[in-house]
């Protein structure tokens, strides 16, 4: 039914309460089972629900406009409430994600550090930068279905390990598949392992088919993979770091983004 039609109606069926408030059904009945909602019955046990019962929840509903009723303040506070938990969520996530893995603490929250900041060297937009860090951060989520003794190995892996490792990427794809906020970093999670000369994985991809932002992620996931104490070696220094990206500009990283990453390692912009 047209909203404008629902605006006039003195009383409403769930559905139509639902429609005129922007909820589902469902929502409706849960507000009248936990009695925030008062409805009436109908003689075959339908709940009717009066317009003026919603206005006393706080829903403000008139001349064609339906609005919470909050005050501006109020919804900023719900507003940054809600960010907060997204914050705090993801975080925890991460963390999670991290301790699993062989590079352990902090590597999620450095890579998407080290690629934020590569990203603010290029001329991206905002949205662009925003979804680099996000996919970023979560570029091993696909870690979560591989077992635990692949991922803590303390040593080489088996080519089967080898191979069931390297469906991460993938994984990763499909979990975000259904995550508003990380639907645009879908394509920079599967590339994460592609390699610049085309021998890297899941595609196969090569040169600037790898989305500039997988081709990031890449680059700033090595550098702290190197900089990073391993069970079995040492962390390797800046230098060191540096000396193993070059040897490999041009064939696993873009050669471009190679030349900014460590003209700034080399200015100790960060290390
Ligand atoms: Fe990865």
């Amino acid at each position: 039914m047209k909203k404008s039609i629902l605006i006039q109606k003195e009383i409403l069926n769930t559905s139509e309460a639902a429609e005129l408030i922007n909820v589902t059904a469902q929502t409706i009945k849960n507000y009248i089972y936990s009695g925030k909602l008062k409805s009436l019955k109908t003689p075959g046990g339908h709940h009717r629900i009066r317009r003026s019962e919603l206005e006393a929840m706080g829903f403000s509903i008139q001349k064609g406009q339906v609005s919470s009723g909050l005050s501006r303040e109020d919804m900023l506070a719900q507003y940054n409430q809600l960010l907060e938990g997204y914050k705090k969520t993801i975080e925890i996530l991460i963390k999670a994600l991290d301790r699993r893995d062989i590079v352990g603490a902090g590597h999620s929250v450095r890579v998407a550090d080290y690629a934020s900041w590569m990203a603010d060297m290029l001329d991206l937009s905002l949205k662009e930068k925003e979804n680099i860090m996000m996919a970023a951060l979560f570029h091993d989520v696909g870690k979560v279905w591989i077992k635990e003794d692949i991922l803590s190995k303390n040593g080489k892996l088996t080519p089967d390990e080898f191979a069931m490792m390297q469906k991460h990427p993938e994984i990763g794809e499909k979990i975000v598949k259904d995550v508003d906020c990380l639907r645009s970093a879908q394509a920079l999670i599967r590339h994460h392992h592609e390699r610049f000369d085309g021998k890297g994985y899941p595609d196969g991809l090569r040169g600037e088919k790898i989305p500039m932002g997988a081709r990031i992620i890449s680059l700033a996931e090595t550098y702290d993979f190197l900089r990073s104490n391993l069970p079995f070696r040492h962390s390797f220094s800046p230098e060191e770091t540096v000396a193993e990206i070059k040897k490999v500009s041009g064939a696993q990283f873009d050669p471009g983004l190679v030349k900014i990453f460590v003209d700034n390692v080399e200015r100790r912009a960060f290390h």
